[in-house]
């Protein structure tokens, strides 16, 4: 047995009115469709299949590469949607459909869903939920017994089958060949000319197999994406949930409402999280960190320990007991070590920093090496551009640049090399030298009195 996901992401989403299709638009920082592969898969479905349509291109370079993708270039059903996956249905396997614009669906949920599906040995079950207004919802229509009968769509629906609350989440579970099979059956004599996949239970039953409806969701996780107002109640849904886990394995969040977490950051036990902070991609905070107000983290590692206030940092690593900020700016593969210190306005760029070293105030270190035990003085530029090329410079353990200094690259500065404040260094200072590079004082007593007496002649 193989368990496959159908996802039908083939549809425009004109009320998106986007350039874009519809199930590429982030929730919590991730692409609809990526949210429905991403939880079909920890809730056991092992390959992918993703019915697209429109702008199939753009949705293609966004999923996962071992998707397998199914071409509808017309969108004549939901039904129809599916037929074009038959090649990937093979007999044996267990076939979970689900749309690409629902990203709330629980993983929870579908492992429920499968394990009803398996234990009543169903050829198929839709997954549904009980609704006050059923409006728009395909309806579960049961017979006498309470078992499913068949799916009725709003629009063909008589007065007495629109009364019914329980609704088709538009999620299912189908045994491979039985649905293979029904697909074939399917006509499109409805309202909507469409060719249905809810049509399948009515076949299937009919052919005598077993077919189930599983009431087991919330119409919270069902809520399909159509506009860029629901994608924002998709987003605060999300939001929520994701600020819910954080702070039930041990995060305190002082605000969640003005939290902004992205689906895949992993962050430890203790740390404490400011408001208006932005914690984005491929991110992990240690634990006892202070992710300090207004920070904004992207695809970085952050070590234990940790605060860092008012900052943004991109793409880079910082190690444990290191302070950022406030209002520093570390840019691409920056690399800072532990027991740091990056003070505010300190801008760092390419560049490594390693344990025990100081930039406390108002420095641009870019394509630089510098050394532990360093100390940068305040306005010190690592000058690694000549207009054309980007040059490194090298600072070494121990080593001290004085304040309001220029380290032109590529340069080295040998260990406990020391530059006296002011100076511009150009040539590499030799181990334990002092570079002053910079004009000596000249003192001129009296000189201010001579000018005086001048001027009032
Ligand atoms: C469908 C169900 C309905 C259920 C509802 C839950 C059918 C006939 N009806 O209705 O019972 O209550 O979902 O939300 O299935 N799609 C394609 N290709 C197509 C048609 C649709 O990829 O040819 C995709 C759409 O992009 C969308 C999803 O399938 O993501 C659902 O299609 P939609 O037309 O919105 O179905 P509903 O009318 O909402
Ligand atoms: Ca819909």
């Amino acid at each position: 047995m193989n368990f496959k996901a159908i996802i039908l992401a083939a549809g425009k989403g004109t009320r998106m009115k986007s350039k874009h299709p519809k199930v590429v638009h982030k929730v919590c920082g991730k692409e609809m469709v990526n949210h429905v592969i991403d939880v079909s898969k920890k809730s056991g479905v092992e390959d992918v299949v993703v019915i697209l349509g429109h702008g199939s291109e753009t949705v293609k370079t966004q999923i996962p590469q071992d998707s397998m993708i199914a071409m509808q270039t017309e969108q004549l059903g939901t039904g129809h949607a599916v037929l074009m996956a038959k090649e990937y249905i093979n007999d044996n396997d267990t076939i979970v459909v689900l749309c690409g614009d629902t990203p709330l669906v629980k993983e929870e949920t579908l492992k429920r869903l499968f394990d009803y599906h398996i234990e009543n040995q169903y050829h198929a079950t839709v997954l549904t939920t009980k609704v006050e207004n059923p409006t728009g919802y395909g309806r579960i229509i049961r017979d006498e017994n309470e078992d499913l009968l068949k799916i009725v769509e709003q629009k063909d629906a008589n007065e007495e089958e629109k009364k019914a609350k329980e609704i088709n989440s538009g999620i299912y579970c189908f045994d491979g060949k039985s649905l293979r099979e029904s697909l074939d059956l399917l006509d499109n004599n409805n309202a909507q000319g469409e060719y249905y996949l809810t049509d399948t239970i009515k076949i299937m039953r009919d052919k005598g197999q077993k077919v189930g409806a599983y009431n087991g969701s919330t119409i919270e996780e069902l809520m399909g994406v159509n506009s860029r107002v629901e994608l924002s109640k998709a987003e605060e849904i999300m939001r929520r949930r994701i600020n819910e886990s954080h702070m039930v394995n041990g995060v305190t969040i002082i605000d969640v409402n003005s939290t902004y977490i992205e689906s895949d950051v992993e962050i430890g036990n203790d740390t404490i999280v400011y408001p208006g902070a932005m914690l984005k991609g491929n991110t992990k905070i240690g634990s006892s960190c202070i992710i300090g107000m207004n920070s904004s983290i992207t695809n970085s590692t952050i070590g234990d320990y940790t605060e860092v206030e008012s900052s943004t940092i991109i793409d880079s690593t910082v190690g444990e007991n290191t302070t950022v900020g406030p209002y520093a700016y570390l840019r691409p593969k920056s690399n800072i070590g532990n027991n740091v210190k990056i003070g505010d306005f300190v801008e760092v760029k390419n560049a490594t920093i390693e344990d025990n070293s100081k930039a406390s105030h108002l420095s641009y270190i870019g394509d630089a090496h510098v050394g532990k035990n360093v100390n940068i003085g305040c306005g010190v530029v690592f000058v690694n551009y000549d207009g054309k090329n980007k040059f490194k410079s090298v600072v070494k353990d121990g080593a001290f640049v004085g304040s309001n200094s220029n380290l032109v690259a590529p340069v080295t500065v040998e260990e406990k090399g020391y530059i006296a404040t002011g100076s511009t260094i150009t040539d590499d200072v030799p181990q334990g030298a002092l570079a002053i590079a910079r004009q000596k004082q000249v003192v001129k007593t009296g000189w201010v009195e001579k000018k005086d007496s001048k001027d009032n002649k």
